[in-house]
């Protein structure tokens, strides 16, 4: 995939000129319709339109630029784009409020690189079992056949797909995208010098391709923290290419409440919310959308209460015990199955789906 030619500006969804500095690995996408600019800073990719654009960011690149930007005749162009910035910051945006949580998080640099974490055969773990087997084997799968696109929205330190589709040892195109600039920054060390890996800074509402251009999109417990939750399915599905797949793992709104005893100690405890954002997204409502916009090909349903406190105390001890993982998932099962249909408090919380964008007829 040549990602130059396929990335789109945000804000008016026009083809975008690359522009390349000599010096370092900056440069600057220019749009030719609405005139708007995005930056490349350190190799990444700043696809934000103004209001959601961060200040600091792009002031530094403004000032580390300004010889480049005059022999292109970009300076008050980009001069206008800044004070646009300026102008929307004055308003802390909903999701800003979430990202300075992770942006906090993610502040520290990385210092393994991609080539060291050779593809395990076997893994473990809570969080990365059911990832693994259900959605990065099926994508192995695929990659037998052909060489494919895979866009990560809101990847994190994307530890996931380090561990389970480590692009370094597999042969596919890696987008890795993040409305925190500092998960990027991070990410940066692990994948520096790989040609099948970009780096995009976009909000995951809107993303820089156009409509039909990626594969596959994965996006791991992060539609939560997007502003309208399972509606952001209308800006995500649609740039999924026929027959190719969104995979994501979510937790939903249970019908049950804990008792405020138990509340207390589960969010002291369990489960403390961590940014801003952390509501979950209502399932009889995305199961809607996926079969509105394609076709929802699979659901797996689990995080019974019984779960989330086994987690709590084992979770340290069983990632990559793939005996302890299964034994922990086959409770689960029967919790779902047995108590789960009679009391809601046993419901499940999360689910594993995959999407498939409908082909034409
Ligand atoms: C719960 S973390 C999940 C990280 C990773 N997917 C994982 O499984 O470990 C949520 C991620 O979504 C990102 N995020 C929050 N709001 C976003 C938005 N509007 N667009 C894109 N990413 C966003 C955060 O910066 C954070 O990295
Ligand atoms: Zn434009």
């Amino acid at each position: 995939m040549d990602i130059n030619k396929e990335v789109i500006c945000v804000t008016c969804n026009s083809k975008l000129t690359k522009i390349k500095n000599d010096v370092g690995d900056d440069g600057i996408f220019i749009c030719n319709s609405c005139d708007d600019l995005f930056p490349i800073i350190n190799s990444i990719y700043v696809m934000l339109c103004p209001e959601d654009a961060f200040y600091n960011i792009e002031y530094n690149f403004f000032i580390k630029n300004e010889k480049f930007l005059n022999k292109n005749n970009l300076f008050y162009r980009y001069k206008k784009r800044l004070e646009l910035i300026e102008k929307y910051s004055i308003n802390q945006s909903w999701e800003k409020e979430d990202v300075k949580y992770w942006d906090s998080k993610y502040n520290q640099r990385s210092i393994i690189s991609a080539s060291e974490i050779k593809p395990a055969l076997k893994i473990g773990g809570i969080r990365l079992y059911r990832r693994n087997k259900y959605f990065f084997n099926k994508i192995k799968e695929i990659l037998k056949q052909k060489n494919i696109t895979l866009l990560e929205i809101g990847c994190g330190e994307g530890d996931t797909v380090l561990n389970c589709l480590n692009p370094y040892y597999y042969n596919y195109y890696y987008i890795a995208s993040d409305y925190s600039f500092n998960a990027l920054l991070y990410l940066q060390n692990i994948y520096k010098g790989l040609n099948n890996v970009q780096l995009i800074q976009c909000s995951g509402s809107k993303l820089p391709f156009a409509d039909n251009a990626i594969d596959a999109i994965v996006g791991l417990g992060i539609l939560h923290h997007m502003p309208k939750k399972e509606e952001e399915l209308k800006n995500i599905i649609p740039k999924i290419s026929q027959h190719g797949y969104f995979m994501t793992f979510e937790a939903f709104v249970k019908d049950s409440k804990l008792p405020s005893v138990f509340k207390n100690i589960y969010d002291k405890w369990i489960e403390p919310d961590k940014s801003a954002h952390e509501e979950r997204i209502d399932l009889k409502n995305f199961i809607r959308i996926s079969n509105q916009l394609g076709k929802l090909e699979f659901i797996k349903y689990e995080h019974t209460p019984l779960l989330t406190v086994l987690n709590k105390i084992f979770g340290k001890y069983i990632n990559n015990n793939l005996v302890l993982t299964k034994l922990l998932f086959i409770l689960d099962d029967m919790v779902i199955y047995s108590i789960g249909k009679i009391i809601r408090l046993f419901k499940p919380g999360a689910c594993y789906a995959i999407i498939k964008k409908a082909g034409f007829l």
